[in-house]
């Protein structure tokens, strides 16, 4: 752990959820097509459950769930949602109750046959994006209070300040094995979707002073105004850090083809062609967006001459976009 960052997080109650550092690893067919050094840091093998980067939000926020002595955590999100499988299933290893508020077609397949599988409670409404539920998200919080039940919410996407700590501490482990590789990275990628691993890459960036410039590739507008928000999240954490460091605004760049969840031919056949060349399984919803993003970026000499893709996870969305996935690339 970098120590500066190890420092100012040592006094938040953290859940141990990730045993290693993630790999970090070169990717020599991509960087040969493209004509600069291509990493990833695989955070799709954070460890846990799905593994992904939900897992480095929920050690703070369950963390922070287990100070509070709560009882019962309730989260939010789509039928597919990573997020809310994972966080599901660390309450549930943790001694902690959880209840999923989802919408979506009840299908039983990727995240949602994982909820199943696991005997997770979900309760499904009938609305059409993620912002929709929170009001519902709040009443059930008060009617599990009354019942005597102690709740902790999860804000969708673990989108918090305490959350956003985890990808703090990221950027601290990513600054070490730079260094331990002996090289330094122009550019850190990642998905965004509802902000906070990039806010937290973006925190923690600017606490060690790190060389690289922060990019995030916005998977088709998960919330309005993500600019804002991420910045928004960046400043409250840091406040709750106690650190009075500068942040820029962030750079981010929309490649969601549309919208949230619309699955693309261009992601699909990249997927393919990833796993194919180097044994990486992108998913069409996040990575595989922001893979084709960080690629097209690249390719206009945007991200300079090394980059880091940090990979979130995220391969049950292969599973309950199969039927799309198929059908985008021809018959099986
Ligand atoms: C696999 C995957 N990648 C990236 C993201 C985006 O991360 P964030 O919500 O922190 O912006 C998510 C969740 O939204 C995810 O599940």
């Amino acid at each position: 752990m970098h120590p500066k960052i190890n420092a100012l997080l040592s006094r938040f109650p953290r859940v141990e959820l990730v045993k290693w550092r993630t790999p970090i690893h070169y990717l020599p067919n991509v960087s040969a097509e493209i004509g600069i050094d291509v990493y990833v840091k695989r955070d799709d093998l954070t460890g846990f459950g799905i593994g992904g980067n939900k897992v480095r939000k929920l050690e703070f926020l369950l963390g922070d769930a287990l100070a509070k002595d709560c009882d019962t955590v309730i989260t939010l999100g789509a039928v597919h949602s990573n997020h809310a499988f994972v966080t599901a299933l660390a309450a549930k290893s943790l001694g902690l109750e959880p209840v999923l508020i989802l919408y979506g077609r009840e299908e039983l397949k990727g995240n949602y046959l994982l909820d199943k599988i696991m005997g997770i409670e979900t309760r499904v409404f009938d609305v059409s994006r993620t912002s929709e539920l929170l009001p519902i998200a709040e009443r059930i919080k008060s009617e599990l209070e009354e019942d005597g039940r102690r709740v902790y919410l999860i804000p969708p996407g673990g989108a918090s300040p305490v959350g956003t700590l985890g990808y703090v501490r990221a950027a601290g482990e990513i600054y070490i094995q730079m260094k331990d590789l002996g090289i330094e990275f122009d550019a850190v990628v990642d998905a965004v979707g509802s902000g906070g691993t990039l806010a937290g890459l973006l925190l923690g960036s600017a606490i060690i002073n790190a060389p690289w410039r922060v990019v995030g590739v916005d998977v088709g507008g998960f919330v309005e105004n993500i600019s804002n928000k991420v910045l928004g999240l960046a400043k409250e954490a840091s406040e709750l850090l106690g650190s009075n460091v500068r942040l820029k605004e962030p750079e981010i760049h929309d490649y969601g083809f549309g919208a949230y969840g619309k699955i693309v031919r261009e992601v699909a056949e990249l997927i393919r062609k990833v796993g194919s060349e180097e044994g990486i399984i992108l998913d069409p919803v996040y990575t595989g967006k922001a893979f084709y993003g960080m690629l097209d970026l690249a390719k206009k000499g945007e991200l300079g001459d090394r980059v880091l893709f940090i990979h979130t996870g995220g391969f049950p969305g292969v599973f309950h976009y199969g039927e799309e996935l198929a059908s985008l690339l021809g018959s099986f």
